[in-house]
């Protein structure tokens, strides 16, 4: 059986709490929206696909319990409304969250105004919508896992393929098998997989603590470095790739991901290595034009200056944290792994206007 960061079944949903691994594995109850905000907000569960599908989900929870029932159809819109808008506040640059809350909000909208849709057909089709987004993560993952470990292979002369990757953006960041860490499992499934160097990922250690998890968990051959070991890695160690996910790729291809990937790709340019992001389509944003636009969220400096409540850092530093930086587009010489196929930075909004429009 595969890491679950998520078990649900109607009207209950628990969230494996990843601040605990890789010492303990313990699922934890989310009852309804606060909760699922401030897991969200604590990191207990993370990655941007995850973020958005706990979000979802726990209003699924909360309104199948009889939230937002007591007004009527009008007073149920309202609550739904108000939920989504909180949760999009819980973490600000993935943009996961804030694509769902505006388009289960435009569905609760539409829903709401057909004259036979009822205060209870509504919270039905509204808890059915959450549910759906479970299967179609697990469907576009698995897709990216084929697209990416296919493109990869075409473009590496070697049998088997050395692959870098960051941060976690495997089961544990998604509803299952992984973006980035999808197109790994993929090439370790086709036996084309040589080994994996997965960074520790300083300050929140999601390599070390999760990403290393998840391969020993699937028997992967895998080493940890340092985030400071990645050039020497790449000069040494024979990487024929740099994958790493994604939490909001804008309209010319810029990325923002797990702060480090844009040195990544500096590093991977200047050896000539093809550095790819891995992505579904529900992380990319095409209302912004460029990287910059994109919101980074900066992070307690406790991340920084202590380990496990122990402080490591000397007293009176001061300290600047933010959690994600941007890659320009340019440097993403591999390719955008998407559902829909992989694509250069240029061609991305054409590819995924086309895939809107079913063209
Ligand atoms: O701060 P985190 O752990 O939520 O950051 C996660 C990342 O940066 C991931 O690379 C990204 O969300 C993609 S997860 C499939």
């Amino acid at each position: 059986m595969s890491l679950e960061s998520l078990r649900y079944r109607r009207g209950s949903l628990r969230v494996l709490n990843q601040l605990l691994l890789p010492q303990r594995s313990c699922y934890e109850q989310i009852g309804g929206v606060r909760q699922g905000w401030e897991a969200i907000r604590a990191m207990q569960v993370r990655g941007a696909p995850a973020i958005a599908i706990v979000g979802c989900l726990s209003l699924a929870v909360e309104l199948h319990g009889g939230a937002g029932m007591g007004q009527g159809k009008a007073g149920l819109e309202t609550f739904i409304h108000d939920s989504l808008r909180y949760l999009v506040t819980a973490r600000p640059t993935a943009v996961n969250m804030a694509r769902a809350a505006e388009e289960l909000g435009a569905f609760t909208s539409q829903e709401a105004q057909r004259e036979e849709v009822t205060a209870e057909s509504l919270r039905e089709s509204v808890i059915q919508w959450a549910e759906a987004m479970l299967e179609k993560d697990l469907r576009d993952n698995r897709s990216i896992g084929e697209h990416g470990a296919r493109h990869l292979l075409q473009a590496s002369p070697q049998d088997k393929v050395t692959v870098l990757t960051h941060c976690n953006t495997g089961s544990l960041a998604t509803a299952g098998y992984g973006t980035a860490l999808g197109v790994i499992r993929s090439l370790h499934a086709l036996g084309r997989l040589a080994h994996v160097y997965c960074t520790e990922t300083r300050p929140y250690n999601q390599g070390a603590r999760l990403t290393a998890y998840e391969l020993v968990y699937e028997h992967i051959p895998a080493t940890l470095i340092a985030d400071s070991m990645v050039s020497v890695a790449m000069k040494e160690k024979g990487v024929s790739a740099v994958v790493v996910g994604a939490d909001r790729v804008v309209a010319n291809g810029d990325t923002a991901n797990k702060v480090g990937t844009y040195q990544l790709a500096i590093a991977a340019k200047y050896h000539g290595i093809p550095f790819y992001v891995a992505a579904p389509s529900t992380s990319c944003d095409l209302s912004l034009a460029e990287g910059a636009e994109i919101v980074i969220e900066e992070r307690p400096s406790q991340e920084l200056t202590d380990i496990n409540g122990v402080r490591i850092a000397a007293p009176g530093i001061g300290v600047w944290n933010p959690a994600f930086d941007v890659t320009p587009h340019e440097l993403i010489t591999g390719g955008i792994i998407t559902e829909l196929g992989v694509f250069r930075p240029e061609e991305l909004r054409e590819a995924l206007t086309r895939a809107v429009k079913g063209v």
